[in-house]
């Protein structure tokens, strides 16, 4: 059995921050001297580094010094096929996926582009610390298959799925409701379940699918309840209008994946910024989950996700974090946090009550601030729950698999060490509160560059150069 053992500070989460307001800290851990045990990736062992060594004499320790270990980031939002065409200028959604979007997934026909874009796209995860990934692939099986193969050759937990759309697209990139189901249920049984590849039905947007191929997403759910399900809601103002235009029989926007049973756990709906109360509540009672992409909103002009509406406890709706890229024009997750950060600042001043008397919400504008508990919660322990791979990540409970991220809080612009010395010793992190500042200077001063290491099951899969 192949063991490895990790000496450093470590900083993970065992509960949901925004239960703690006032006292997030109480979610997280803190191990300033610790020790991490994993068996064939799998962590057998966590803690202080004085407890846990008593257990494992002998074993061969690799020492990480002056790196804040946390989990590996969890990307539940992104679109393999986008990786050349990020930051594409001057549209919002619609005009910007037929201008931009549909070109360039086209070209994920072809298996040597598509490996190509995949060696890429994994390169790029993993220098920026995103262990796990939610991914969309294209219309053509060929982009699925790809993805999976290289994902599984990287050993990374991964959710992937055939992306179905049967209309608003070049005709020759459109599905048939009946090849998709076919090419779909071909796929899970070569790929559901095989290594560490998770898989999602996932109808590309209620816009673009007919009540054909919706009714086709519910035939595989049905023959295949334990999948996941991976789509978009309630991204932009003229979608929105006009998906219920063609479905004058649905009240709202998740009313149409309702119908179509396709909302409950382990359904995830990217964006969800135009999404009503009622729509938060009946996804919070369904188990259902949203995936906040900041970055891409404030691209594509979307609009601002209701952060602090959507972790009312009254409905606290379950939520991962994406990058949505290419709709989002970056790969990493902290710029994903510092846009997060932004999105919640810019909320509060809507709610504000000098500009809106009838609207002030204290409580609401206290939830819209992502304070670094909460951004790394989102982009660890919060992610897996949401999207129901917490048996698997998330966290360092023993039983986990070992993907972390050794992050280097003084790397990024140049001044970034000195700024981080303003509020913290030479010394590095002495206390949860330290290494929470550390890591709010790392979200919204640093980027990828701070990401020193990222280790996959126990290995490491990338280091700085
Ligand atoms: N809605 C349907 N397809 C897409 C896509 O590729 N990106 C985004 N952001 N929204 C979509
Ligand atoms: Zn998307």
């Amino acid at each position: 059995m192949a063991q490895t053992a990790i000496r450093g500070t470590f900083f993970d989460f065992i509960d949901d921050p925004w239960k703690h307001v006032g006292e997030e800290h109480l979610a997280a851990r803190f191990v300033r001297d610790g020790l991490l045990v994993a068996d064939d990736g799998v962590i057998v062992a966590f803690g202080d580094y004085d407890d846990v060594v008593a257990d494992y004499p002998d074993v061969d320790v690799t020492h990480i010094l002056d790196r804040l270990i946390t989990p590996g980031f969890i990307d539940g939002h992104i679109h393999f096929p986008q990786t050349r065409m990020l930051g594409a200028y001057g549209e919002q959604l619609l005009p910007w996926l037929q201008k931009s979007v549909f070109p360039e997934e086209m070209r994920y026909g072809d298996r040597e582009y598509a490996e190509e874009g995949a060696t890429r796209f994994f390169d790029t995860l993993l220098a920026s610390g995103t262990t796990t990934c939610q991914a969309f692939t294209s219309s053509y099986p060929v982009t699925t298959e790809v993805f999976f193969d290289e994902a599984a050759r990287r050993n990374m937990r991964v959710i992937g799925g055939l992306t179905g759309i049967d209309r608003f697209a070049p005709d020759e990139y459109l599905v048939t409701p009946e090849s998709f189901y076919d090419d779909s249920t071909d796929l899970i049984e070569r790929y559901s379940g095989a290594g560490r590849n998770l898989y999602a039905i996932t109808p590309r947007f209620g816009l673009g699918a007919s009540n054909e191929l919706l009714e086709q997403c519910r035939r595989l759910k049905a023959e295949h309840p334990d999948l996941w399900v991976n789509t978009h809601i309630s991204e932009n103002p003229t979608e929105c209008r006009d998906l219920l235009a063609a479905h004058p029989d649905c009240d709202d926007y998740l009313g149409v994946y309702e119908k179509y049973d396709l909302v409950g756990p382990k359904f995830s709906g990217g964006h969800g910024i135009w999404l009503s109360d009622d729509e938060f509540r009946r996804i919070a009672a369904s188990g259902a989950s949203v995936t906040f992409c900041p970055s891409s909103n404030l691209f594509l002009g979307s609009g601002l996700f209701r952060l602090g509406r959507a972790t009312d406890p009254e409905h606290r709706v379950k939520l991962s974090f994406g990058t949505d890229m290419g709709g989002g024009n970056r790969f990493s997750m902290l710029n994903a946090l510092e846009d997060a950060y932004k999105v919640g600042m810019l909320n509060n001043t809507l709610l504000d009550g000098s500009v809106n008397p009838r609207n002030q919400d204290l409580a609401e504008a206290e939830r819209n601030k992502l304070s670094p508990y909460r951004a790394f919660y989102s982009l660890t322990l919060g992610a897996a729950e949401a999207l129901y791979i917490d048996e698997w990540v998330g966290n360092f409970e023993v039983g986990k698999e070992a993907d972390f991220v050794a992050l280097d809080w003084t790397a990024g612009p140049p001044a970034l060490e000195w700024h981080q010395s303003l509020l913290v010793d030479e010394d590095g992190p002495a206390t949860v509160e330290d290494a929470a500042t550390l890591l709010f200077g790392v979200m919204m001063v640093g980027d990828e560059r701070s990401v020193d290491e990222t280790w996959i099951m126990g290995a490491r899969a990338y280091k700085k150069g």
